[in-house]
C-alpha cells in the first residue's frame, strides 16, 4: 500500500477513536444517579400505553409459556385480550405481578418484572384496560 494512503488510513483510525467516548456515566448521568434527572424527560414513559403495544408483547414475553391453550398453568390463559382482562378485573393479574401478598409471585421462578413496565401495565389498567 502506497506510503500515503497508509498515513491516511491511520490518521482517520486516530480521529474516530478520538471522537468515540465511551464513559457511560458521564454521558447518561440520569440512569446512573436519580439527582442528575431533574428537569431530563422521565425515562419511564406511562403515557397512552397500548395493550397491542405494550401489554401483549410484555406477556408474551415473559408468561405466554406457561399461560397458554388447553395446558396454561392453574388453567389461567393469557393468550388473548379476553383472557387478559378477566384477570385484570379480578386483580389477579396485577397482584400476581406486583408481588402483593395473597397472590401467587409471577412470572413463577422468574424475577419481578422492572418498576417501569409495572407502572406502564398499571397506567394500562387505571385507564381502563381497553383493547388498543
Ligand atoms: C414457569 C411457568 C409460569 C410463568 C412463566 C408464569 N406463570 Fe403464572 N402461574 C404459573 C403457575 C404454575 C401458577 C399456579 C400457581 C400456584 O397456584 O401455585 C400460576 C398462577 C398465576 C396467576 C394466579 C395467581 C393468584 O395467586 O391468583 C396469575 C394471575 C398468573 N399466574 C399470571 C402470570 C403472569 C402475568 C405471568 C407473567 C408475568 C406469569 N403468570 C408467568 C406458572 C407460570
Amino acid at each position: 500500500m502506497p506510503m500515503s494512503l497508509r498515513w491516511s488510513l491511520l490518521s482517520l483510525l486516530l480521529m474516530l477513536s478520538a471522537c468515540y467516548y465511551d464513559n457511560e456515566q458521564e454521558l447518561y448521568p440520569c440512569d446512573y444517579d436519580p439527582s442528575q434527572c431533574e428537569g431530563l424527560i422521565d425515562p419511564c414513559d406511562t403515557e397512552n400505553v397500548g395493550y397491542a403495544s405494550f401489554v401483549q408483547p410484555l406477556l408474551a414475553q415473559h408468561c405466554i409459556v406457561c399461560h397458554q391453550g388447553a395446558a396454561a398453568s392453574a388453567n389461567i390463559r393469557l393468550d388473548s385480550y379476553a383472557a387478559v382482562k378477566t384477570y385484570v378485573d379480578n386483580g389477579r393479574l396485577f397482584g400476581a405481578m406486583n408481588h402483593e401478598p395473597g397472590y401467587e409471585a409471577m412470572p413463577q421462578g422468574g424475577n419481578k418484572l422492572p418498576d417501569c413496565d409495572l407502572a406502564k401495565l398499571k397506567a394500562w389498567i387505571d385507564a381502563g384496560a381497553v383493547d388498543n
